[in-house]
């Protein structure tokens, strides 16, 4: 039987929305609160403003059950013992964190501070913010021992974002007391006892009432640290490989096998080693910029997520310089883009290297038609339909009359196109392939000339390869 704790969630963003839904799934009582009236009414409906795989189900499970949505943050706080603060903390002009949404939470929870209170940090937050937080509190004349600062941080994937947080690698709970410690394994417990897995109704993952989750106890800096140092690690090891993949592309060798052989090393590990466009979304790129202000305000000379950045960024030029060359010249060229989200199985566009490419490439002269499976409506934001902008509803009407199909994002839809319809409906059958989706080989067989990214290219008998040429 599950001790149920009294959870309140601020913010229902990506780590809001789904950690207030997955409490709730793990059998507590959930209050998640958000200052968008339009969007509370609307979870309130059953409306879900993510793509989000599971979330429609367990959000129509849980509503009004177990999770209720409001604006009323200080309800919230009334009714609850820990408080998990998921507000946005985007990326300052300085790199480092923006933490104001963070502080005005927090000035109001002091506000509304009706007994003993944890105050978990769930979003991704600078070390030395649970520090913050307890001076924003005392200021407002909340007295210590009242409440108590915890560092949880978040590891959850956009697309896979209930799976990875039902089924999680690990838990990290940085409080700097046993008892706001005891107050998020009692949260935690039936993942961590497996209980909630022996349920028929379960979602099902890797994890088991035998092989339940893992929970690390630690300080709150340590735990600040451990995320932003696994992101950043992470958009390392992708800039490392994409890094290789440029040594690969100019000595005819095979990015795929080159990330294989490394990825059998149990060391090493085959994740995070595909070569591409780069990394993008909401988090990398951000928490890369902040680690790196984090060291420099600690006198630390972190140069290495400095390098990172700039390879990541690197990689989107090394991209469209492979477009130019193989389409020769940009200008009135008609290009299909298939992808606009950061990554597959997301809606999400914030910092895609897809949006990045379209705009240079629209930039230099081309008209671009693009589809994406969900992220349209949110790309016609930042890209307006125009002369040189337009959307298709599937990767063949993209293709139509087009000089070249370009893959910037690796939906596993792109990963199985009909290449006969592919070449009927364009132009030439080029592609130009950002995410490695198929083999060079095969593409030569289905007549196509295919360049991708850290392999040699391949090119159909009446194209020919083209002589490189030795610019002075
Ligand atoms: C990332 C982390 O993976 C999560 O653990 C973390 O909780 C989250 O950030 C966060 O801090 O909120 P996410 O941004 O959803 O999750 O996406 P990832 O699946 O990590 O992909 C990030 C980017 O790296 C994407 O643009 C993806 O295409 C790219 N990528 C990923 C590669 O280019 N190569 C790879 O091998 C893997």
């Amino acid at each position: 039987m599950t001790n149920q704790v009294s959870i309140c969630v601020l913010g229902s963003g990506y780590v809001g929305l789904v950690a207030a839904v997955c409490f709730a799934e793990i059998g507590h009582r959930v209050i998640c609160v958000d200052n968008n009236e339009a969007k509370v009414n609307m979870l309130n409906e059953g409306g879900v403003p993510i793509y989000e795989h599971h979330l429609p189900e367990l959000l129509g499970k849980h509503l009004n059950r177990g999770v209720e949505f409001t604006t009323n943050l200080a309800y919230g706080v009334e009714e609850c013992e820990a408080i998990f603060i998921a507000v946005g903390t985007p990326q300052g002009s300085t790199g480092s964190a923006d933490l104001s949404y963070v502080e005005a939470v927090v000035s109001e929870i002091a506000r509304a501070v009706n007994g003993y209170k944890v105050l978990v940090e769930k979003s991704t937050v600078p070390v030395y913010t649970n520090e913050w937080i307890t001076r924003c509190m005392h200021r407002h004349g909340v007295e210590p021992g009242t409440f108590d600062v915890v560092s949880n941080p978040e590891f959850l994937r956009e697309g896979t974002a209930i799976g990875d947080f039902l089924h999680p690698d690990r838990i990290v709970v940085g409080a700097n007391n046993d008892r706001a410690a005891d107050v998020l394994r009692s949260i935690y417990a039936p993942l961590t006892d497996g209980s909630y897995f022996a349920k028929s109704d379960s979602l099902p993952g890797p994890l088991s009432q035998e092989n339940p989750a893992k929970l690390l106890v630690t300080s709150a800096q340590s735990a600040e640290i451990i995320k932003h140092a696994s992101n950043a690690f992470l958009a390392l090891k992708i800039s490392f490989i994409n890094a290789v993949s440029n040594l690969a592309e100019s000595v005819d060798a095979d990015i795929e096998d080159i990330a294989a052989g490394m990825g059998l090393d149990s060391r090493i590990g085959p994740k995070f080693l595909r070569a591409g466009l780069g990394y993008g979304g909401s988090c990398f790129p951000k928490d890369v910029a902040a680690f790196y202000w984090v060291a420099q305000q600690q006198g630390v000379d972190f140069q290495l997520l400095e390098e990172v950045r700039k390879i990541n960024a690197t990689q989107q030029e090394i991209f469209f310089n492979k477009v130019r060359s193989a389409l020769w010249t940009l200008r009135g060229k008609k290009l299909a883009a298939l992808g606009l989200a950061f990554k597959g199985d997301t809606d999400d566009i914030r910092d895609s290297p897809a949006i990045d490419v379209i705009k240079k490439l629209i930039a230099a002269g081309a008209t671009v038609t693009a589809y994406d499976p969900a992220a349209i409506e949110k790309a016609k934001g930042v890209l307006p339909a125009s002369e040189s902008m337009s959307y298709a509803a599937s990767a063949y009407e993209a293709a139509e009359n087009a000089d070249a199909v370009l893959i910037l994002t690796d939906w596993a839809e792109f990963a199985e196109l009909d290449m006969v319809r592919l070449d009927q409906a364009l132009k030439f059958p080029i592609v130009i392939d950002g995410r490695n989706l198929y083999k060079p080989a095969y593409m030569r067989e289905q007549g196509f000339t295919y360049v991708s990214v850290g392999r040699p290219a391949a090119y159909t008998a009446q194209q020919g390869k083209p002589k490189r040429l030795v610019l002075s």
